[in-house]
């Protein structure tokens, strides 16, 4: 179901909704990958003019993973996907449909997918990016699950990857204090059993607001070199308020609507996975939402800000920590740059 719904704000949002499809489809495996390297915010205070008292107590953030010199977007990425692969009992050349979703691909063409195609050996599967930042990993589930829903597609492997030490201004302490390194990895297949399944999702985007968070540089209307833009400009910038509000109501309002459309109510959500961008944004979600905070999980502390990265790389870690048994309710938001945001409900 498609539909526009015109504001009161000069601000438009389009929104696509779905629900369980006719084939349903599950996750049948789930990996994740952060570099070895960790920055504290320590190691922040030698860099920028910030403390640890400040990235914490206004982001929750201690620390992130950064990758280290000649490690690429495609290297963290393809380490998540063996993870998810070995999980799913399948290998990189029964995987038919390949989705890399990044803002830091290793090169603007080709796309990072097929370089992990090369690295993983799937030599079967079709292979592109999508860009949707924050939102990608779940904007990639959407396409993936309706590609096997339709029957073209037997195994999808989606992934959130991303390299943002490549592309942070580390002199600007109102940004390079956020971001980490890091990949999240998920297997799709035909739910042939009954046992788990993709019951709704919901995908919003917003283009009124992209100046609120972006790339300025790099790309077509700014090239990198060799005669564009300064340094600076192909890095992150944002208006961290302003991104604040939208990311607190989007969110709010996707996992409302995809726990809706999955016929649910939010008290039956037995883990929240979002986007671990801020705490205080959770927390903000979690005030206007009716659910118990001990349902919450939050990696953010350890890795930061991972964007595409960030939702996937926790639903890895709260499966392989058994917080996610065959049965639960598992609601999973997100929110980046576009502006975009998305939810989505899964029957383990
Ligand atoms: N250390 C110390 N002081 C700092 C730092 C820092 N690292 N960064 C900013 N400050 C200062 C500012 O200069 C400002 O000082 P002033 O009052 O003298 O002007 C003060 O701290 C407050 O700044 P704010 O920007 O108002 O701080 P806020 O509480 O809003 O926190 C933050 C900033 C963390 C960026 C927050 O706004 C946020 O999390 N925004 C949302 C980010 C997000 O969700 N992004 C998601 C998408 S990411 C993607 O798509 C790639």
């Amino acid at each position: 179901m498609r539909y526009r719904v015109p504001l009161a704000s000069p601000m438009s949002q389009s929104v696509s909704d779905s629900q369980s499809l006719p084939r349903p489809v599950r996750i049948a495996g789930t990996g994740s990958y952060v570099p070895e390297h960790v920055m504290t915010n320590h190691d922040l205070e030698k860099m920028v003019e910030t403390s640890d008292e400040w990235i914490t107590t206004r982001t929750g953030i201690r620390e992130r993973r950064i990758a280290k010199e000649g490690e690429f977007t495609s290297h963290i990425a393809s380490e998540a996907a063996r993870k998810a692969l070995e999980m799913a009992g399948i290998t990189g050349s029964d995987v038919d449909l390949l989705i890399v979703a990044t803002i830091t691909p290793d090169t603007l063409t080709p796309a990072t997918a097929c370089y992990v195609q090369q690295h993983i050996g799937a030599t079967h599967a079709v292979a592109f990016d999508i860009s949707a930042a924050c939102s990608g990993f779940l904007y990639a589930m959407e396409i993936a699950r309706h590609a096997i829903g339709a029957g073209v597609y037997q195994n999808a492997l989606i992934i959130g990857a991303e390299k943002l030490s490549a592309f942070v201004n580390w002199k600007d302490r109102n940004t390079c204090v956020l971001f980490g390194d890091g990949a999240g990895a998920a297997v799709l297949t035909p739910s042939t059993n009954g046992c788990g399944r993709i019951l709704s999702t919901t995908l919003g985007t917003d283009g009124s607001q992209v100046e609120l968070l972006n790339i300025p540089g790099g790309g077509s209307a700014c090239p990198a070199s060799p005669c564009g833009a300064p340094e600076q400009s192909a890095t992150l910038a944002m208006q961290g308020r302003e991104v604040f509000k939208h990311a607190v109501n989007a969110m709010r309002a996707a996992a409302n609507r995809a726990v809706e459309l999955a016929g649910l109510s939010i008290t039956e959500i037995d883990l929240l996975i979002p986007h671990q961008a801020n705490l205080r944004i959770i927390d903000a979600i979690l005030e206007r939402i009716d659910l118990d905070r001990e349902k919450v999980f939050i990696n953010l502390d350890k890795y930061g800000n991972t964007s595409a990265a960030a939702v996937a790389i926790a639903l890895d870690e709260a499966n392989r920590k058994g917080l996610i048994q065959p049965g639960n309710y598992v609601l999973l938001v997100a929110f980046g740059a576009g502006l975009t945001w998305a939810g989505a409900v899964v029957e383990w």
